[in-house]
C-alpha cells in the first residue's frame, strides 16, 4: 500500500466515523474533490493526519462545525447566470402561473443568496403571493445566514449588474438597506420562505413540490449520491414540475431522463411528464409540514 492508498483509507474511515458519530453523510462525494477539502481540514485543524482527526471528531463536539464548513462548498451569488434567471422570468414563470398556488423546493441554498434572488422575480413578476419556498441546506450555519439575510454590501453592489442583465425591472438597491458595510436584505423578500437544516444523502423527500432549484450541488457528488438525489427529486415534484439544475449537471445518462422534457437544455430546466416512479425513496421527513412557517 503507498502513501496514497493510505490516505484514501484513512479519509473512508474518517467520513465514516463522520456519519456514524454526527450523521453528516459525505462518504459518496466526488472524490478528488472531497481528498481537497479534507486536506484543507487538516491545515486548518493543525493535523498531521487525516486519521489524526478522527479522535476529535468522535471526542470534541466544539470540532464538527469547522468539519461541515469545510467539506461544504458554500460559494454562492445573486443572480448567478443572469440568463438563467431571465429564462425563469419569461418561460417558467408564465407556465407555474397556470396552477392556482406553488410550493418551490429549493435544494443546497447555502447562504440564500439564490432565494432572495427568486423572491425577487417571483415578487415583480406578481407572483410571489403565491408561493411557499423551502430553502434547505446540509450546512446549518449557512442557513442561519440565510434566513438572516445579512451581506457584505461590496458584495451585494457586485450582484447589480447580474440583476440587471437577468432582467431586474426594479432598482435593486430598493430590495436591501446599506447599514456599516452590511446590506440588510428586505424581511418582506422571506415571508413566504422556510428555511431549514436538510440533507440531500440521507433526508427524505418534501411532498408536493411544483418547482425544484438545486443548483451546483449535484457536481459535488459521486454517480450513486447524484442518482439518490435525482430519484428524491422526482418523487418531490408534481407531475408537471418542473427541475433546474446547474449548468454542469445533468438529467442525461441518469435513469430518470426519460421521464422529462427539456424547457431549456441549455440550462438544464426540466418538466417531470411522467407520473409516478416505480421502487421509489421512502421518505423519512423532516417534510415541509414539520417546519415552522415564515423563515425567521
Ligand atoms: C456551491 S453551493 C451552491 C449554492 C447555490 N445553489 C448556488 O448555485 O449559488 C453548494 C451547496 O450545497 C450544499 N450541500 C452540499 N452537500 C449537501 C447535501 N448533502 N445536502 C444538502 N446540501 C448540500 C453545500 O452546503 C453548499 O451550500
Amino acid at each position: 500500500m503507498d502513501q496514497a492508498d493510505v490516505e484514501q483509507l484513512e479519509t473512508t474511515l474518517f467520513l465514516e466515523a463522520l456519519y456514524q458519530r454526527h450523521g453528516y453523510d459525505f462518504r459518496n462525494y466526488a472524490q478528488a474533490s472531497i481528498h481537497r477539502r479534507v486536506r484543507r481540514l487538516m491545515d486548518k485543524a493543525g493535523a498531521a493526519s487525516v486519521s489524526g482527526m478522527i479522535p476529535l471528531l468522535l471526542h470534541d463536539a466544539g470540532f464538527l462545525p469547522l468539519v461541515v464548513e469545510t467539506l461544504s462548498v458554500n460559494v454562492s451569488e445573486m443572480f448567478r447566470d443572469p440568463a438563467f434567471f431571465t429564462l425563469l422570468r419569461t418561460e417558467v414563470i408564465p407556465y407555474l402561473k397556470t396552477f392556482p398556488f406553488i410550493k418551490v423546493w429549493h435544494a443546497g441554498c447555502a447562504s440564500g443568496e439564490e432565494v432572495y434572488s427568486l423572491a425577487m422575480v417571483f415578487r415583480e413578476e406578481g407572483f410571489y403571493d403565491r408561493t411557499t419556498i423551502f430553502a434547505t441546506d446540509v450546512n446549518p450555519m449557512v442557513v442561519e445566514q440565510a434566513k438572516a439575510g445579512v451581506y457584505s454590501l461590496d458584495a451585494v453592489k457586485s450582484y447589480a449588474a447580474n440583476y440587471q442583465q437577468s432582467g431586474g425591472k426594479a432598482a435593486f438597491s430598493d430590495y436591501y438597506l446599506a447599514l456599516h458595510g452590511w446590506a440588510i436584505m428586505d424581511a418582506s423578500l422571506r415571508e413566504n420562505v422556510t428555511f431549514a437544516p436538510h440533507n440531500l444523502a440521507t433526508d427524505g423527500v418534501f411532498g408536493e413540490m411544483h418547482l425544484i432549484l438545486c443548483r451546483n450541488v449535484l457536481i459535488y457528488f459521486d454517480r450513486s449520491l447524484q442518482n439518490r438525489v435525482l430519484r428524491l427529486f422526482d418523487e418531490s415534484l408534481v407531475h408537471g414540475g418542473i427541475m433546474a439544475l446547474g449548468s454542469k449537471e445533468s438529467l442525461n445518462g441518469s435513469e430518470l431522463a426519460g421521464r422529462y422534457q427539456p424547457v431549456n437544455a441549455k440550462w438544464r430546466i426540466h418538466k417531470k411528464i411522467a407520473g409516478d416512479a416505480p421502487d421509489l425513496l421512502t421518505g423519512c421527513l423532516p417534510g415541509p409540514e414539520a417546519l415552522e412557517a415564515g423563515g425567521e
